[in-house]
């Protein structure tokens, strides 16, 4: 495991999402299906990008009651996806029946992944809906173990943090980080943000990356820049 670019195919179709990676005709990338894509196209849109060659992380983050849970990663699981994450808010009930509902009879499975507290929660926000009194640092820090106590593989977390969930659940379990642009390029929406060279000395195992390749214009040679600066 590790060290990899995931592109996030974040297009609300298959003909926009299929157009784009046919461009890549030479190594085909990792990529994230997010919501907008499964919801809009079903899971014929996973065995599609898989029979491309694509490694796939289902972004669908599930969190409902254990075996709902259970049940639906054994669906995911059958659809031969490499990661698929869930929200550790569901509790280690919840991430135990995860990582039994993914397990395959011959003893393999995805990679499972938490996400802590959405970037889009604010602690202000925390505090007055969801009555949690601790600072939010505190809270991403304790879901993540908590993630690792129950058997997950990692965390989703912003660059900036991937060192201290190291630091928390040790070097072996995965920092899955969003947030990366290029020292050059646009920031757009994203507030707190790392280059991919940065995200590899901080010690990143998997950067997600957008907007930064899918609006390029030229969207290969976007990735292989995301991929020498990260992963060579
Ligand atoms: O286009 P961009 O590089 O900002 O895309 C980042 C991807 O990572 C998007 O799919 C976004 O939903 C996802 N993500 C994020 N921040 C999080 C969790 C996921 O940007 N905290």
């Amino acid at each position: 495991m590790g060290k990899d670019v995931i592109i996030a195919c974040d297009f609300s179709s298959k003909q926009a999402c299929m157009d784009f990676l046919d461009k890549f005709t030479d190594r085909k990338p990792f990529v994230k299906i997010g919501m907008e894509l499964f919801y809009a196209e079903g899971p014929q849109i996973v065995r599609e990008i898989k029979a491309r060659g694509h490694k796939i992380f289902l972004d669908l983050k599930l969190h409902d009651i254990p075996n709902t849970v259970k049940k639906s990663m054994s669906v995911l699981s059958n659809l031969d996806v490499d990661m698929t994450n869930l929200h550790a808010a569901g509790t280690g009930a919840m991430m135990e029946g995860a990582l039994e509902g993914l397990t395959r009879e011959d003893g393999t499975r995805p990679i499972l992944i938490a996400v802590t507290q959405l970037t889009s929660t604010s602690e202000e926000r925390m505090k007055n809906e969801l009555l949690i009194n601790e600072p939010i640092d505190k809270v991403v820090m304790h879901y993540a173990k908590n993630a690792k106590d129950s058997g997950l593989d990692g965390v989703v977390c912003s660059p900036l943090e991937a060192g201290k969930v190291h630091d928390l659940c040790g070097k072996d379990f995965l920092t899955i980080t969003p947030g990366v642009r290029f020292a050059d390029g646009d920031i757009g929406d994203q507030v707190r943000v790392m280059t991919p060279a940065e995200a590899k000395k901080i010690g990143s195992d998997y950067i997600v990356v957008g907007r930064p390749i899918t609006a390029a214009e030229d969207p290969v040679a976007a990735y292989n820049r995301c991929v020498a600066e990260f992963c060579d």
